[in-house]
């Protein structure tokens, strides 16, 4: 997490390194800073909380230069308070780093014991005294950089400013994200290129353990032994025009109004929309002999995932295991030759997911990405791509990035069922139709919110809420109380109907309201069951359904919602959208911020 930039300029280097960060602020807003040079010395400016506190520092005490590094922070280590904000300075060197240094503490008392003192309680600040005693010592930037990288452990990327070098950057990655802009005359260096996106496309990518030199006149790249090594300029795919938040309230608003178009875009991504024939992209395209698909993500991609197995299993009849990342990457997992690994994830960096990437890799199993940025580490690292077309999301709340997630994945089911013969082409042909309506069936469910925001403000004022859903269904539970809580804080759980009598059952009474994901399918009779045991405790039921549906329990329902009708196979991706906006208009009504919730940061880059 933490949001990184540096600049390097004709025009005055704190206005872009501002307007860069809130482009990262999705990454970490615990606090911000910024450190520029100009005649020869360092100057830094900090302050505690959103970028707008460090805004109104920099009214009251601009920053002068053309060169500069700037931090927004997701606190690690140490408390989000002044001191512990970014840049850390020692002597002549300032750092901005995103990241974890492992072995911070080995390396702080080593620092101690010669002599140094420490003003914050960073795992960063080390770096800056490491290189500050090289420069010391005699060695120049390049040479002090040479030597601290592989004294280094963890996952990290950071940007070096050095007092009197104002043609100069250094930056690093091991594992965590780092793009370097190009300009004419200037060079930048981001978290990401959606930082970077309206002063420059011109991006290369730093792979894993390089470090570069940054001048105004070019960028010179090392390998993590020391070696010069050349990096690819690649333009970059995202434009300035795509990143801003419209007349909506919030990017979560405009993200959950975004989704008819990013499933249309992600489904002709897999299905042409000309022929109706899915393509099954690498390592995927040898489908028969595919032995079992191991399905790696967190949070929202996670449930994606549970969603896919159901869809792989019985369209594709293909053996599925779906795996928290983060528990994944250090079990001996136990997989077949043959077996593909999916890594699922928006960002393309979330580093639990990038390291059971590695992990299944080493286990043996080709890796297919499935990610929402097509310059992620994630994507790079894998052996085939399969894009989500939602565009770039900025809620830290995901949305838009999920129903694309999810119809990815039905795409490629019907793909791999095609392939493996497990389907013939009179089902393909079903299920690609009814993949066909889904933009349009969501695009009515988004015409009247108005429903929602009577739920909302039932949520809004809950002290627990439950989820529940069976099937296709129960991943879409998890998801509406991920939601909920993410940014309501109001504490909700999502559970298989049927597991609510084996122990959830005993939090019910009249103050629970329990949203029910029930389209009239195959589970339907079973979850209506699950709803006669609530109703019988007194909690409030609110009902997801359709018109079967709610001819047949509407009356029970506190709430009834009645969604258009769909085939049950694509009911996950529209039974998305309510509990989206109901999570959504809860916290409008309550006055938490949707779009960067307490304690949270959109890209999860530490472990
Ligand atoms: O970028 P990723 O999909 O890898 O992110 C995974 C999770 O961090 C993410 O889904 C998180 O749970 C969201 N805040 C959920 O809304």
């Amino acid at each position: 997490m933490c949001g990184i930039v540096g600049v390097l300029s004709d025009k005055p280097a704190a206005p872009l390194m501002m307007d860069a960060l809130r482009r990262l602020e999705y990454r970490g807003y615990d606090s911000a800073g910024l450190a520029t040079g100009s005649g020869g010395a360092l100057d830094r400016r900090r302050a505690a909380g959103k970028l707008s506190a460090l805004q109104d520092v920099l009214e009251a005490a601009p920053l002068p230069g053309t060169s500069g590094i700037g931090h927004t922070r997701w606190a690690t280590h140490g408390p989000p308070n002044v001191e512990n904000a970014h840049p850390h300075v020692a002597g002549r060197v300032a750092v901005v780093h995103n990241g974890i240094i492992e072995n911070h503490a080995a390396l702080r008392a080593e620092l101690i014991a010669a002599g140094a003192s420490f003003e914050s309680a960073t795992d960063t600040e080390v770096v800056a005294h490491m290189l500050d005693r090289e420069i010391a010592d005699g060695a120049s930037p390049e040479q002090a950089m040479a030597r601290v990288m592989p004294r280094l452990t963890g996952a990290f990327a950071f940007v070096v400013l050095v007092a009197g070098e104002e043609d100069l950057l250094l930056a690093a990655r091991r594992a965590s994200p780092l793009a370097i802009g190009l300009g004419d005359g200037a060079a930048y260096v981001g978290s990401d290129a959606v930082a970077l996106a309206p002063i420059t496309r011109r991006i290369v990518y730093l792979e894993d353990g390089d470090w570069a030199v940054l001048r105004r006149s070019g960028v010179q790249v090392f390998a993590g032994d020391g070696t010069p090594v050349e990096r690819r300029e690649q333009i970059s795919t995202v434009s300035a025009a795509m990143i801003g938040k419209g007349n909506y309230r919030h990017f979560m608003e405009k993200e959950i109004h975004d989704q008819p178009e990013a499933i249309a875009h992600t489904l002709h991504a897999v299905i042409d929309p000309g022929t109706g024939k899915a393509t099954l992209p690498p390592p995927l395209d040898t489908a028969e002999t595919v032995a079992k698909i191991t399905i790696l993500a967190a949070g929202t991609s996670y449930y994606a995932g549970l969603t896919a197995r159901y869809w792989l299993e019985s369209i594709a009849g293909i053996a599925c295991e779906v795996e928290l990342a983060s528990e994944f990457r250090d079990r001996k997992a136990v997989l077949p030759d043959g077996g593909v690994a999916i890594a699922v994830s928006q960002s393309g960096e979330s580093l639990d997911t990038l390291m059971a990437l590695r992990h299944a890799k080493a286990l043996g199993q080709k890796v297919l990405a499935l990610v929402n940025v097509p310059e992620s580490t994630i994507a790079r690292e894998s052996d085939g791509v399969l894009l989500t077309r939602a565009g770039p999301e900025f809620g830290v709340a995901s949305t838009k990035a999920f129903t694309a997630q999810l119809t990815a994945f039905l795409g490629l089911a019907v793909a791999l069922g095609a392939a493996r013969g497990h389907i013939d082409a009179g089902e393909v042909l079903r299920l690609v139709k009814a993949l066909e309506a889904v933009p349009g069936r969501v695009a009515d469910v988004l015409k009247d919110t108005g429903p929602y925001q009577i739920i909302a403000h039932d949520l809004a004022r809950a002290r627990d809420v439950l989820y529940l859903g069976r099937g296709l269904s129960y991943p879409i539970a998890l998801e509406g109380a991920l939601k909920l809580k993410e940014i309501t804080y109001v504490h909700a759980e999502g559970y298989a109907a049927g597991e609510m009598k084996h122990g959830p059952i005993a939090l019910i009474d009249e103050h629970v309201p329990v949203v029910i994901v029930a389209p009239s399918d195959g589970w339907f009779d079973k979850t209506a069951s699950n709803m006669a045991e609530v109703r019988a405790r007194g909690g409030k039921v609110i009902l997801l359904t359709d018109k079967a549906g709610a001819a047949a329990l509407g009356d029970g329902a506190d709430h009834l919602v009645v969604l258009p009708d769909v085939p049950s196979e694509v009911a996950p991706i529209l039974y998305t959208v309510p509990v989206q906006l109901m999570a959504y208009l809860a916290a409008v009504e309550k006055g938490t911020d949707a779009d960067q919730p307490r304690n949270l940061a959109k890209s999860v880059t530490v472990e």
